[in-house]
């Protein structure tokens, strides 16, 4: 596939008015996605598992106007009109309207609501945009009603990448892998794609605890951190080792083999980071207390043999995952041990799930 294929023959229908809405969940990856070329393609493919609690429903009502130069929408987070949500969404629709050429055709009403807090530091870029993207493409469907379900969902992933990269990790599951890698039949730069083999039972159900170390606002975007892989001093090394892990996981996903997943696991979470704290000019996302819960993770799994390991995205909450016959022992570590080090002790639990839902 090309962007090209993504580019639509003419409408067969016209519609004036509807509405659509959609769920879809936040994604926590296992090899990450850091560092990317123009139009979104990024430098290393990934793999993640989708989440079934983290979610954003967004629902877009439409209806037809006299096509002007503009975009013309508006944007509602709970109900509460968000001036702010404006260029971020424009910029998006810049971006997809050759692709989806009905944009300025119509007003857009956008009425979005997260299930996890707005400040709770858990990104919503990646289930907002890719509900968006499902949302738009329903009217699209609409417009062309032949489409196929393959190229329904694979154009809702590849409009997701253009609003966040990892996005359009979201609207499939349980395991989606984004960015072409020699081992992964039909993997692609331009959507997420379902990991096509098989799957050890252990990891079904797998659990992901998020803890809550720091509920504020970004201090780096991830644009602002993915520009900076460029004349990064250790950036093709560490491409390379993305598709190193790739490629290993195929066998640890197969096999079941949780030990070396931790290992991969963690070290992409550190190497993240470390990618931060390497670049010109450097930052560091983690906390105090992020530490302290990756040197407490480590000596629980010493003493007790648990398989629980951590990840981090851009920022200083942490991720638990564990598998599901663990679950109870895991959580009374967390509220023993683990909580203290929260923000106000909070934490969610989430589990790894199917992807994106119409309502
Ligand atoms: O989707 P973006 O541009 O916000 O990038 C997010 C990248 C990480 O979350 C840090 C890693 C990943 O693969 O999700």
């Amino acid at each position: 596939m090309t962007e090209k294929d993504f580019l639509p023959q003419p409408y067969t229908q016209t519609i004036e008015n509807g509405h659509y809405s959609w769920t879809a969940p936040s994604n926590i990856a296992l090899v990450k996605y850091w560092g990317k070329k123009e139009h979104q393609i990024p430098e290393n493919p990934s793999i993640s598992f989708t989440l079934g609690h983290c979610k954003t429903t967004t629902t877009v009502s439409f209806s037809k106007i006299v096509e002007t130069d503009a975009f013309s929408f508006e944007v509602f987070l709970d109900g509460v009109l968000k001036e702010d949500f404006k260029p971020k969404i424009a910029t998006f629709f810049e971006r997809i309207h050759a692709y989806l050429p009905f944009l300025k055709q119509f007003h857009f009403k956008i009425e979005t609501s997260n299930t996890f807090p707005h400040s709770s530091g858990i990104a919503s870029s990646a289930s907002g945009m890719s509900a968006l993207a499902l949302c738009l493409m329903r009217i699209e469907q609409a417009l062309q009603p032949d489409m196929n379900a393959t190229y329904f969902t694979q154009k809702a992933s590849f409009l997701a990448r253009l609003g966040s990269g990892s996005a359009c990790r979201s609207i499939e599951g349980p395991l989606v892998v984004w960015g072409a890698h020699s081992a992964i039949d039909g993997s692609s730069n331009l959507f997420g794609v379902p990991y096509p083999y098989d799957v050890h039972d252990c990891f079904k159900k797998y659990q992901d605890t998020i803890l809550l170390v720091d509920k504020g606002e970004k201090q780096v975007s991830s644009t602002v951190g993915h520009n900076l892989m460029h004349g990064h001093p250790f950036a093709q090394e560490r491409f390379k080792q993305a598709h190193t892990h790739m490629s290993a996981m195929v066998s640890i996903l197969k096999e079941g083999d949780l030990d070396r997943f931790i290992a991969i696991v963690e070290s992409e979470a550190l190497t993240l980071h470390a990618m931060m704290m390497t670049s010109m000019p450097y930052f560091i996302l983690m906390k105090p207390n992020t530490l302290e819960i990756i040197n407490h993770i480590w000596a629980y799994r010493e003493a007790t043999g648990s398989k629980l390991c951590f990840t981090l995205d851009a920022g200083a909450n942490v991720h638990l995952l564990y598998p599901e016959n663990e679950a109870s022992t895991v959580l009374e570590f967390i509220d023993t041990t683990l909580a203290g080090y929260c923000q106000n002790g909070h934490y969610i639990n989430d589990v790894i799930d199917l992807g994106a839902k119409e309502l």
